[in-house]
């Protein structure tokens, strides 16, 4: 088969936008730019066109799809049961990249939804993706249009280079503006839970609308076993053939001195990807000292360092980097809460362990220690998007923290609100991308009691190398406050050692 590639033209000359709308509607693959990434597209109505995108992507049935549509008049047959917050969203980011996930319509096929009750729709913002869905005049569902495993593509070149001779249409409408995939909100929880972060963040939806939604780092509180989260966020994606590093600076370096320290340690040829503006001051520092420094290859986007210009050249850099087969491509991070879409798919395309956001401290009774490390934890880094939380290992529910724990944490300004003890479940323990216990004891059980979880429980002793630290329970004011600091060190360590040289 011959892939026809076709260029988006003026208004009126839309001829050959027409026949692959038509081919579509047929039966026909067709893949379309979109304001996210590329993506796949097939006609929602023809359970084997669905099918055929599976097997072009090679995706797992299970995974399901994204429906399409221009506006939300065309939600009929789609969409059982519309939730009432759906019409102010819409309102607020229609077209764009935010995706609703809502009750399933009984018409529409279950191969769409990977068997799901609900189903994911977009309202795409791009031209050319909306001449396709006006001329096809028929939902579209559309995966991102790489091969599973693969990063998602933003440009048609992207597209060809995975399925070139195995589609009949693509259409290049030039690279994509935002770079990341959309935004997976989940309508079907109260209050909305984003599934997939994404350009739209979950403060940008709040201040837009008041709605609050469950940010994607954020567990639903409470016992209950969490509800399955977007099903493709299990799989490994994203990946290009490189190991991947993330380069974050550390409290007051600039993101340039952070690469060049971690050039210093690095073995091997790395190749970068970093804005333009921080690679010409690393190749002036290099080039300063040592004039035998090899360059490494870099990728850069123009002007100054920028988490919306990074995240719009991501997945072009991380393929256009990996076709010169370097062993290691270094990427620059970026910190705070706005960034975890970008962090997300970056962390998706490394293959070494998780960068480190989410800590969970685990002691006895859960009143004391661990509590008080989860305050001191996020009253320094929670702003940044860091996340703590805390259990016991031998909880009695309910208990508040210990007064003297309190009273310790307020001389330091911190205040953890009212909180209740409560016991460490094995699906906390995964979820979290380090558990710190307190003691090697408590180390131990964990890793007899959550097999698989080895490699990421450390105890406090592990991290400082100062000993356990033990349980003031009932001990006067004194006792809190060493563990106070003790636990200030503790904290300490493990931003500076797993988070921040993460990259080292
Ligand atoms: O930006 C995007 O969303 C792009 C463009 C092409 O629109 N599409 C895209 O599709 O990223 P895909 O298939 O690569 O990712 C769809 C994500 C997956 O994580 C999938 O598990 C989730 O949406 N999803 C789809 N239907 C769902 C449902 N009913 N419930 C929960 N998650 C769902
Ligand atoms: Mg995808």
């Amino acid at each position: 088969m011959k892939t026809k590639v076709i260029f988006v033209k003026p208004p009126g000359d839309d001829r050959d936008l027409l026949e692959a709308g038509r081919a579509l509607r047929e039966g026909a693959v067709v893949a379309f730019p979109t304001e996210t990434v590329y993506g796949l597209g097939a006609s929602a109505l023809l359970p084997e066109a669905v099918l055929d995108i599976f097997r072009l992507k090679g995706r797992p049935a299970d995974n399901p799809l994204i429906v399409h549509l221009l506006s939300a008049d065309d939600l009929e047959g789609v969409v059982s049961d519309i939730p009432p917050v759906f019409q102010a969203l819409y309102q607020a980011f229609s077209p764009g990249p935010l995706t609703f996930v809502m009750p399933r319509h009984p018409g529409l096929s279950p191969l769409v939804t990977g068997g799901l009750e609900t189903v994911a729709v977009r309202f795409p913002a791009q031209p050319a993706a909306r001449a396709l869905l006006l001329a096809s005049g028929v939902p579209i569902v559309a995966p991102s249009a790489n091969l599973s495993g693969r990063p998602s593509p933003t440009r048609a070149r992207h597209v060809l280079d995975d399925f070139a001779g195995r589609i009949p249409y693509v259409i290049d409408g030039g690279p994509s503006e935002v770079g990341l995939e959309s935004t997976v909100l989940d309508l079907l929880s109260d209050p909305p839970r984003i599934l997939r972060p994404g350009r739209v963040t979950a403060a940008d939806i709040e201040e837009k609308t008041g709605i609050r939604v469950i940010r994607w780092e954020e567990e639903p509180r409470g016992d209950e076993e969490s509800r399955p989260a977007s099903p493709g966020m299990k799989y490994r994606h994203y990946a290009p053939r490189a190991e991947v590093r993330i380069v974050l600076p550390q409290e007051d370096e600039e993101i340039a001195e952070a690469f060049l320290r971690v050039l210093e340690v690095m073995e091997g040829s790395p190749a970068l990807f970093l804005s333009e503006e921080s690679w010409d001051e690393i190749r002036a520092r290099l080039s300063e000292g040592k004039k035998n420094v090899p360059l490494p290859p870099a990728y850069t986007y123009e002007g100054g360092r920028n988490l919306d210009r990074a995240g719009s050249h991501l997945f072009d850099g991380l393929r256009t980097l990996d076709e010169e087969g370097p062993s290691l491509i270094l990427a620059e991070g970026f910190f705070g809460p706005e960034s975890a879409a970008y962090m997300d798919r970056l962390t998706k395309a490394s293959r070494m362990p998780a960068l480190v956001r989410r800590v969970l401290f685990i002691c006895e009774g859960n009143t004391c220690r661990s509590p008080m490390a989860e305050a001191i934890f996020n009253d320094r880094y929670r702003e940044l998007g860091f996340w703590a939380e805390s259990a016991g290992i031998g909880v009695i529910a309910g208990q508040t923290m210990a007064e003297n724990a309190l009273l310790a944490l307020e001389e330091w300004g911190i205040d953890p609100g009212s909180r209740k003890s409560r016991q460490f479940r094995a699906r906390m323990v995964r979820e979290a991308d380090l558990v710190v216990t307190m003691t090697g004891l408590q180390r131990d059980f964990l890793l007899q009691n959550v097999p698989g979880a080895k490699g990421k429980i450390l105890s406090a002793a592990d991290l400082t190398g100062q000993g356990d630290i033990r349980d003031p329970y009932g001990q006067p004011l004194h006792a809190y406050r060493r563990v106070r600091d003790q636990l200030g060190s503790l904290v300490h360590e493990i931003y500076d050692r797993l988070i921040l040289t993460e990259s080292k």
